[in-house]
């Protein structure tokens, strides 16, 4: 099978039929995978543009999901190959962002704050009192039922002719505040690692013009929904917290752990 990407927790080859194989990372955990299947389905018959789940499969001892192929090219590459339109592709992640929250999840039983909650729990580097006090604060701000995908960030958007357009990778889909999901993907702008094997003079390229698609994300996002940043910015210290757990490189754990603890001052 030809092989056609490449993240963090999977390959992707090209399955016959339009259709592509996500294939797990050896002992990557099968809940995981079946949540990645169940999101897929419920914001697939949401109607929201995303590719078509068809089953879950094993190829080798390792649990893979064949979905749609769909022709799209991600963001995040448009972005290095065509910087000069930076500022109209961050608009398009902020549009498509925000069109994904304009769904409910009501019935969907993955909860933000309960999923925030149980990340924070698990994160290395913070004290047990440290813990517990930012999953206090996470309980006190406002509660919502939005679809949020929980990853939101340039590699996850594929965008093909006639500006058609596709959200991917859903394993952390759940029902949720916009603006902290909003607020993950600034997080993500900020602080985030490009995945292993991206080229040099990309990363570079990536590095270079990340505040600026972190501005016009932002800037973007806000005038759609009507809000203000000073609504988002209390969500950062809970999922920069939970974001700790997610098994990231050194350095972005640090420089998380530096933001984390000059908010933790600022709260009572
Ligand atoms: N349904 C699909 N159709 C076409 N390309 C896809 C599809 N799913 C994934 N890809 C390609 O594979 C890459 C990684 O897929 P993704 O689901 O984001 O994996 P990971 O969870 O490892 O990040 C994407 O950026 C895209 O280039
Ligand atoms: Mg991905």
């Amino acid at each position: 099978m030809e092989q056609m990407g490449q993240g963090r927790t999977a390959d992707i080859f090209v399955a016959d039929d339009n259709k592509v194989l996500k294939l797990y990372k050896k002992g990557f955990p099968i809940e995981a995978i079946h949540e990645e299947y169940g999101v897929s389905r419920y914001v697939h018959n949401l109607g929201i543009h995303v590719p078509r789940p068809f089953e879950m499969v094993e190829r080798e001892g390792r649990l893979g999901i064949i979905f749609e192929r769909v022709p799209g090219t991600s963001l995040l590459h448009l972005m290095t190959q065509r910087p000069l339109r930076i500022k109209r592709f961050s608009r398009t992640l902020a549009a498509l962002h925000h069109h994904v929250h304009s769904h409910s999840a009501a019935d969907l039983n993955r909860n933000h704050k309960e999923i925030l909650a149980h990340n924070i729990q698990s994160a290395p580097l913070l004290t047990d009192a440290e813990k517990s006090k930012i999953i206090r604060y996470l309980q006190g701000l406002p509660e919502d039922h939005k679809l949020c995908h929980g990853d939101y960030h340039p590699d996850n958007v594929l965008v093909g002719d006639e500006s058609h357009s596709w959200v991917i990778d859903w394993m952390t889909g759940m029902a949720g505040h916009p603006l902290g999901d909003l607020a993950r993907s600034v997080l993500l702008l900020t602080y985030g690692t490009l995945p292993e094997g991206t080229p040099k003079t990309k990363g570079l390229l990536i590095n270079f013009f990340r505040r600026r698609i972190k501005n016009q994300y932002i800037r973007h996002y806000m005038k759609l929904a009507n809000k203000d940043y000073a609504e988002v910015d209390p969500w950062i210290l809970p999922v920069a917290a939970a974001r700790l757990a997610d098994g990231i490189p050194d350095a972005e754990k640090n420089a998380l752990l530096l933001d984390i603890r000059a908010r933790l001052k600022t709260i009572s």
